[in-house]
């Protein structure tokens, strides 16, 4: 679900599951909570290997990828408040309703990080998790890669304010931009779980892999 008038985007699920369904009602109770500010932007990647992958990588002549298509992929988008966000109702109950109990903050900068170079690669390795990737950014930017239906790669910017969701599953990347600075919040449902298996190292037959494919068939 995504109104104009509250920037809120509710996906990745199909909603004949009944706890789902139960999450959307929720949510859709909150959102005029939300404050309209401006809409993420996403484009299709040129994938020129040879350009720092800071760069913008937009296809050219393409157009923005649209909301409701990233919600065909399963990715959940919000915007808060950097300054109120913790004590913003709608995030509060966004967290209780989705179960997301725990919760750190990264910070990522050539400065904050040893072999920064090194271990921006290594973020830009293209794998899955076998549970959501959650970040809410405080401060900086960034650039979230996902793979699309077609297997086409989805760049999509994320700000100070922007909340995303990344489903289990969804082959995927990160990468900051030529700012080279982001802070962020990570939340996750119970223990956190980090572990990247790259794409190279499994197929299609992996059970987060199958869920994926189940979830988004119905989206
Ligand atoms: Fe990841």
């Amino acid at each position: 679900m995504f109104t104009r008038s509250n920037q809120v985007y509710i996906a990745n699920v199909c909603f004949r599951n009944t706890h789902v369904t139960t999450i959307k009602s929720k949510l859709v109770d909150k959102v005029k909570h939300f404050t309209f500010t401006k809409m993420v932007r996403a484009w299709i990647m040129d994938e020129d290997s040879m350009v720092d992958q800071r760069k913008p990588h937009r296809l050219s002549d393409e157009h923005d990828i649209s909301l409701d298509y990233l919600r065909q992929l399963g990715v959940l988008y919000w915007k808060f408040k950097p300054s109120t966000f913790d004590r913003d109702p709608a995030f509060i109950e966004m967290k209780k309703s989705r179960g997301y109990t725990y919760q750190d903050i990264i910070e990522v900068s050539p400065e904050k990080l040893d072999n920064y170079e090194e271990k921006l690669k290594i973020f830009y390795e293209e794998h899955i998790h076998t549970d959501e990737e959650i970040r809410y950014v405080l401060e900086g930017s960034g650039y979230f890669d996902v793979r699309d239906t077609d297997d086409k790669w989805i760049r999509i910017e994320v700000k100070k304010g922007d909340m995303i969701t990344l489903p289990a599953g969804i082959y995927h990347r990160f990468t900051l931009d030529e700012n080279n600075y982001i802070r962020a919040l990570r939340l996750f449902v119970g223990e956190p779980v980090w572990t990247a298996y790259g794409r190279d190292k499994i197929d299609e037959n992996h059970p987060s892999r199958l869920k994926y494919k189940q979830m988004i068939s119905c989206n």
